[in-house]
């Protein structure tokens, strides 16, 4: 079933595109439209702009575009429908649910009903003589008190390869429900199930709503692999869920600690800081990003001191800056983790370290000193250039000053003769930036490299007089009843492109239910297009907007003008592709 139209506009009204992305992106005002960096791809200087009359987006950087629904389905990585539902959700509009929708929401419940049987039944052997040897594991090994393991629900999983499964069989739940919920694998062999977590120590994962939606299992000896997790089922994705949130979001609105396990969360609560949380044996994602940007001010990433842990905050360091939350690091010297940081040195220590944890570009630059030996000319100079190309992606002038003042007397320089290599630096790679970012707007406007619109360089001439007709449809839809009353109406197999067909089948299928308004016709469209298509709806209809003569006059001489090329043989493409290659290199020269 379908959502009524008139949902959809309640939906897309309520939702005002100014607020939804304001929640992802720091936004200015630039004329009637505001601008900011680009949640879609990695930029330093804003191309992403948000048209608020029109109510729609569009990335002149990466192409990403489209109605505030498109938005979040890219934003959420949602499908269209639950898109929706996200939107409604926040405006507090309820949506019928349709047949799909409610088996969907039954596997899930089941899901949530299996795991909450699981995890009691893990939790009890951890307590009964059956479980002593994980009880002695998280006691003895690893100094968690009674109340700790109840506080966490910890629990063990009995070296069985039935003992789960035959218990949710009993309660009525199917070998197939089991197998979706991760908590029995099926054997190849005999295709009977097996519990998957077994002789394990067990971690709960509880959702921020406090239902347990995920496990991880650890041994308690040295064996191989040391963490079994569940892997994502109807109730549950790793990339957007964080251990222990559903505690820390009460105590988390100044500041998060982030770390990489859950023994460091654990040991992090038990010591007093319960606004500690971890990705699930995953690296951070841009989902994780968001969903901490939403909950607090700033991160302190706290990872393990090793090689691993500090790649990984190379990039949590990148995906927290791009959702602009603020992020610092701590630095701990003579402990691998945070965990056994707190066991050696105690929580006051640990508390020091929180206030002295170190912004990025600190961060960075002390790595840097401490890599080199200054007392050798050729490492100097690395460590010089290093620093300065670390400056130079600082986006603020004033920052920047500031770096260089605090950089250039430990590198025995003067602050002024780095700020002239600093500023080289810059211009240099804005030059690169600008060459490259031309040769992929020419190449682009004739159609290389385009993978949403394969066809398009089979014949630019016939695409760009299609995307002309597509736009002008969908900025006046109501052409398209003048048009057909001379008895010549538009139809899809009039298109060049598969993807124009595409798009002019959804415009004429969504018409045929009656009268829509252009911004009826857009949130409509997402329902047949995907994201990226809708992007490229959105990019056609902002080139025509930008035009004066958007007449039915004019609809009518593309019309001529695609029929025409349609014509004319298709020229070999590999041709264009080496005509365009010629071009653009003599150009780049
Ligand atoms: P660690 O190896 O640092 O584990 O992995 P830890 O949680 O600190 O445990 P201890 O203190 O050594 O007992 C960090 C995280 O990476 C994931 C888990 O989420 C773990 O908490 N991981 C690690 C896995 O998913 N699988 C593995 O085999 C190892
Ligand atoms: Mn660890």
């Amino acid at each position: 079933m379908a959502i009524e139209q008139a949902a959809i506009e309640e939906i897309k009204f309520r939702n005002n595109i100014e607020d939804v992305i304001s929640q992802y992106v720091t936004l200015k005002r630039a004329g009637s439209n505001l601008v900011g960096l680009c949640p879609f791809h990695s930029e330093k200087s804003p191309s992403f702009t948000v048209f608020s009359n029109e109510g729609n987006f569009y990335c002149f950087g990466c192409g990403a575009g489209g109605d505030v629904i498109t938005f979040i389905r890219r934003a959420e990585n949602l499908d269209y429908r639950s898109a929706l539902e996200f939107l409604a959700k926040r405006v507090g509009i309820t949506i019928a649910q349709n047949d799909n929708d409610k088996q969907e929401a039954r596997r899930r419940e089941r899901v949530l009903e299996m795991n909450k049987l699981a995890a009691r039944f893990f939790h009890e052997k951890l307590m009964s003589p059956e479980g002593r040897s994980g009880y002695e594991y998280l006691t003895k090994s690893r100094g968690l008190s009674l109340s700790h393991i109840r506080h966490f629900g910890l629990g063990f999983a009995p070296n069985s390869f039935g003992a789960l499964t035959d218990l949710l069989r009993s309660k009525g739940y199917a070998d197939h429900e089991m197998a979706s919920a991760f908590l029995c694998g099926v054997s190849q062999k005999t295709g009977r199930p097996y519990d998957y977590f077994r002789n394990r120590v067990i971690f709960p994962i509880l959702g921020v709503s406090g239902d347990v939606v995920a496990f991880g299992g650890r041994v308690m000896d040295d064996s191989k692999p040391k963490y079994l997790n569940s892997s994502d089922t109807p109730a549950f994705k790793k990339s957007r869920n964080l251990f222990a949130m559903n505690f820390a979001k009460n105590y988390c609105a100044e500041q998060i600690i982030l770390c990489e396990g859950y023994m460091d969360v654990i040991a992090l609560h038990c010591a007093g800081f319960t606004n500690a949380v971890a990705t699930l044996g995953t690296a951070i994602t841009p989902e994780h990003a968001r969903m901490l940007k939403r909950y607090t001010k700033k991160v302190i990433i706290s990872y393990d001191s090793d090689g691993a842990g500090q790649n990984a905050a190379d990039k949590a360091f990148k995906l927290l800056g791009e959702v602009g939350v603020e992020t610092k690091i701590l630095r701990m010297n003579g402990a691998k983790d945070p965990d056994e940081y707190i066991k050696k040195f105690g929580s006051e220590s640990f508390r020091k370290l929180i206030e002295g944890s170190e912004t990025e570009f600190e961060y960075k630059f002390g790595k840097i000193l401490s890599k080199y030996d200054f007392g050798i000319t050729s490492e100097k100079i690395k460590a010089l250039d290093e620093s300065e190309k670390l400056i130079a992606q600082v986006m603020s002038a004033a920052e920047r000053e500031i770096y260089i003042h605090a950089a250039a007397p430990k590198l025995g320089i003067t602050p002024d003769v780095m700020k002239r290599d600093v500023d080289r630096f810059i211009s240099r790679r804005d030059k690169i930036a600008a060459a490259e970012a031309s040769k992929k707007i020419m190449l682009e406007s004739e159609g290389y490299g385009d993978r949403t619109n394969p066809d398009y360089i089979k014949n630019p001439k016939a695409a760009a007089a299609e995307e002309a007709i597509l736009a002008l449809v969908i900025l006046h839809p109501e052409y398209l009843r003048e048009i057909s009353k001379n008895g010549n109406p538009l139809t899809a197999g009039e298109m060049f492109t598969s993807l124009g067909k595409k798009i002019c089948s959804a415009i004429l299928s969504i018409l045929e239910d009656g009268e829509e308004s252009c911004s009826e016709l857009e949130g409509k469209l997402g329902e047949y297009l995907e994201v990226d298509e809708m992007a490229r709806v959105t990019k056609m209809c902002i080139a025509r907007r930008s035009l004066t003569n958007n007449t039915l006059e004019v609809l009518r001489e593309c019309r001529k003008t695609l029929a025409s090329a349609k014509l004319k043989s298709e020229l070999d493409i590999q041709d264009i592709i080496n005509l365009k290659r010629k071009k653009s290199d003599k150009e780049s020269n």
